[in-house]
């Protein structure tokens, strides 16, 4: 699957390393370099990330790394699906998913978009279809995380979360973004669900009218919302892989006293592979965000743009 990008030894140019993170974000809505990158872009490293373009592909990356001790969730990449037919397209891949994920005996689950599910066009369409995943999920003994997307959905995404959880379905996980000013605020009315919450500092191009623009906020931000969601009683998945808020994490843990079941550590396929693994040695549960799928265009440039020297990958095989 890739080798892992922490331990790459090129040089990396300082033009490459200084490229901003909203530069990449804006130039990949570029049609043109979408068509390029969508063309090559699999061969040029997209690998490192994505697990393949097909369920039959990412199952076996699945497996190693659950023989590797990690835990996995799997994702459809898929995004801003403008149709119900689209949208359908996902329940059912989705359907296909869960029950292959059980039939396999994974330790894996799901997390999806609401966006992929017809949150675009329709907030009931989306709830319909997350509902009937989640309800399939949960007859399957799985569970299901719904990602969290540019902040124009993050109000509806938490309606639905609280929707699901009001119909009485446990299985279902939702996540916060610590760039944005609103989730504190989010956190205090989710407290009262005890909720599975994912904690991530936010992949998505904001204007600092709604999200903190200094890195150093978003940092002190996202130990702020995990401290709260641990002490007010949530089980938090602390989805990172920025060593410093790691330790600050197991320092507060254990200085406060919480067990190691009411948190775990997620980091995405392809990114500090050592430190996943430096963690489960240390008895911690880490799971690996897995996605796989051929629309792995718009994941790829987030990721680019979370550290810029990625693109050494594609410039370097291009050469
Ligand atoms: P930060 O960006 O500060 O990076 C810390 C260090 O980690 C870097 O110095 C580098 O060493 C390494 N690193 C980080 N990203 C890397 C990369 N792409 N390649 C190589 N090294 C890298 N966002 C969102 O808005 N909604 C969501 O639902 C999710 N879901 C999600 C699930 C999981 C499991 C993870 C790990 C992340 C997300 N994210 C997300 C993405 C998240 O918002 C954020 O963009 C990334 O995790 C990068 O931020 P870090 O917390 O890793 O810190």
């Amino acid at each position: 699957a890739g080798r892992p990008v922490a331990q790459l030894t090129v040089p990396v140019p300082s033009f490459v390393r200084s490229l901003p993170r909203k530069a990449i974000l804006l130039a990949a809505d570029s049609a043109l370099l979408r068509r390029l990158v969508a063309r090559y872009g699999m061969r040029l490293g997209a690998a490192r990330f994505v697990a393949g373009e097909t369920l039959d592909e990412c199952i076996p990356v699945l497996r190693r790394l659950n023989e590797a001790g990690l835990h996995t969730n799997t994702t459809l990449l898929g995004e801003e699906i403008p149709t119900a037919d689209g949208a359908a397209a996902a329940v059912s891949a989705y359907v296909e998913i869960l029950d292959r994920i059980a039939a396999e005996k994974l330790r894996a689950n799901v997390a999806l978009k609401l966006t992929h599910l017809g949150l675009t066009f329709d907030e009931e369409t989306a709830f319909a279809n997350v509902e009937r995943l989640v309800a399939h999920a949960g007859r399957l003994g799985l569970f299901i995380r719904i990602d969290m997307e540019q902040s124009a959905y993050v109000e509806p995404t938490l309606r639905i979360y609280a929707r699901l959880r009001a119909a009485g379905h446990e299985n279902v996980g939702v996540v916060l973004q610590a760039y944005l000013y609103r989730s504190p605020a989010h956190l205090e009315h989710l407290l009262p669900l005890a909720p599975n919450v994912r904690i991530v500092k936010g992949a998505y191009l904001e204007p600092p009218e709604v999200a903190h623009p200094d890195k150093q906020d978003v940092d002190a931000a996202y130990l702020r919302l995990v401290e709260t969601a641990l002490r007010g009683g949530a089980y938090v998945a602390v989805a990172t892989h920025d060593e410093r808020i790691i330790r600050h994490v197991q320092a507060f843990a254990a200085r406060e006293g919480f067990e190691r079941d009411r948190f775990e550590f997620q980091m995405l396929f392809g990114v500090r592979p050592a430190l996943q693994r430096d963690l489960v040695a240390q008895s911690h549960k880490v799971l690996v965000a897995t996605p796989f799928g051929p629309d792995w265009y718009p994941y790829l440039m987030r990721r680019l743009a979370e550290r810029p020297a990625n693109l050494i990958f594609f410039l370097r095989n291009l050469v």
